[in-house]
């Protein structure tokens, strides 16, 4: 598919003017150009490979990003929005001609404010450091996701991140109060609202929360925290048959309530994959069986939580609504138990070159698509791998999908069927990861002409230049 981006017209080389203006506004530390270029900064976790920038700007503060974009729009330079590069669609890869800002240097908690349980933070913080200030000062934030380590909130809210958790939190739209934007043409915007309720004309952080750095930078952030959980259970479960699993799922947003927090389904060929192939992950439920789930709960009370999570689940094994089950005696076993699921990450060790996809279906048929897609790659590909597991109380599905042994790797096919599959079921091409630029092609098998019409215009509206982020999303 036609990745190519049309870029607004350049009056010849104007490069060292752009430079030492951009020098001259933000200081020498916060232009690297030639040599001087990280290659980190090159490509984010998709599979696209490096493209150099032209320049790489580190601004310190709001002003600095300001600066830079009105300077950028002034030599009509597009500038591509990065934080920790983490994602895997291209969103945050640079495109040619275009310099890189990164919010690297803008990190920090600004404020913790207990009365309205709010965190205000600059946006190239790492989300684990938000995690661990929320900690110290007795509060959760329930944001989560592998990339915790490395991946920066601003980037987290631009992508509106999903992760493991969203059954009981949301995504992380709903953590967000209040935000400072940069606009493409330089201005700031800028509601650090800290109220839970403010209906005063439109919302417009909503604008900037998943629309992937195309409409303005993110640069501080106004997060809801959340009550520090008291306890952890968790269980493995094995079922046999998805009608099952569906009235596990039941059962659990029922008997757990609000308690329940993740629910992770794992299909027979990715429970094998990972417990047989990637060291270090146990198979604690022996046999065949049809699915596989992780269910997490967390409550405030462990003395009171969880026996009642315990009998709850031998109630599902005694009402034979699961085949097999085991319970987290310890923190340990949760720990364990996320590690059968975690243990995703090193699929590309275990199967080398595959295509990684993120779709969404309604969860009543999800097992059907399950089915038809891996007959159909199999129809096609009689060697093809197919490996399917996600956040299925969320109608979030992840597949990997590879032919062993073919170079290159029939990455159009694959995806090709993938997403017919996606469009005949009414699904999404992206649940928590985005578009991007990889993902872009495939927009029109989820939005309708008219939405994307409307996604244009306020591109347009917005960024009338077409300086950020250019080609991305639509
Ligand atoms: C996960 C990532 C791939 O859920 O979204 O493991
Ligand atoms: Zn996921």
């Amino acid at each position: 598919m036609d990745h190519e981006i049309c870029l607004p017209e350049r009056a010849g080389d104007t490069s060292e003017a752009l430079f030492a203006a951009l020098r001259d506004a933000l200081g020498t530390t916060a232009v690297l150009t030639g040599d001087d270029i990280p290659t980190r900064n090159e490509q984010d976790w998709s599979t696209l490979g490096p493209q150099r920038p032209l320049a790489v700007l580190r601004p310190m503060d709001t002003p600095g990003v300001a600066a830079a974009m009105r300077i950028c729009a002034q030599y009509r330079v597009p500038v591509v929005p990065q934080g920790g590069l983490t994602g895997l669609c291209g969103g945050a890869r640079p495109i040619e001609g275009a310099v890189a800002l990164s919010l690297e240097r803008m990190v920090g908690i600004e404020e913790i404010d207990p009365a309205s349980a709010t965190m205000t933070v600059r946006a190239g913080t790492p989300l684990q450091s938000v995690q661990e200030a929320a900690d110290e000062a007795g509060f959760f934030i329930p944001l989560d996701l592998g990339a915790r380590g490395s991946c920066a909130i601003g980037g987290n809210l631009s992508t509106n991140a999903g992760g493991n958790r969203v059954i009981r939190y949301g995504m992380a739209r709903e953590m967000v109060l209040g935000l400072e934007v940069v606009l493409p043409d330089g201005s700031v915007v800028t509601n650090l609202n800290k109220m839970l309720k403010n209906n005063a004309g439109y919302d417009l952080k909503h604008l900037f929360i998943g629309s992937e750095g195309t409409l303005g930078i993110i640069t501080r952030i106004v997060l809801r925290l959340s009550a520090k959980p008291g306890c952890t259970m968790a269980a493995l479960c094995a079922l046999e048959s998805y009608d099952k699993l569906i009235a596990l799922l039941n059962a659990a947003r029922h008997g757990l309530g609000p308690l329940l927090s993740a629910f992770e389904v794992m299909w027979p060929d990715y429970w094998q994959t990972v417990t047989q192939r990637v060291p270090g992950v146990s198979n604690p439920l022996p046999g065949e069986h049809a699915c596989y789930v992780l269910i997490e709960a967390q409550g405030m009370d462990e003395a009171y939580d969880a026996p009642r999570f315990e009998a709850w689940l031998m109630h599902q094994i005694e009402d034979g609504v699961l085949a097999d089950g085991v319970l987290a005696q310890s923190l340990g076993d949760v720990q364990a138990f996320w590690g059968v699921r975690d243990a995703c990450a090193e699929f590309p060790q275990v199967l080398g070159p595959h295509e990684p996809f993120d779709i969404g279906l309604p969860v009543a048929v999800m097992d059907e698509y399950v089915n038809a897609c891996l007959a159909a790659l199999r129809a096609r590909f009689a060697e093809a791998v197919a490996l399917f597991y996600g956040h299925i109380g969320d109608g979030n599905l992840h597949i990997v999908a590879c032919v062993p042994g073919a170079s290159p790797q029939p990455k159009e096919e694959i995806t090709a069927i993938v997403y017919g599959l996606v469009q005949q079921f009414g699904g999404t091409i992206s649940a928590e990861h985005g578009i991007g630029i990889t993902k872009k092609p495939w927009l029109p098998y989820t939005r309708s002409e008219p939405e994307i019409a409307l996604m244009r215009r306020l591109k347009a509206a917005l960024d009338p230049l077409n300086l950020l982020n250019p080609g991305k999303v639509v």
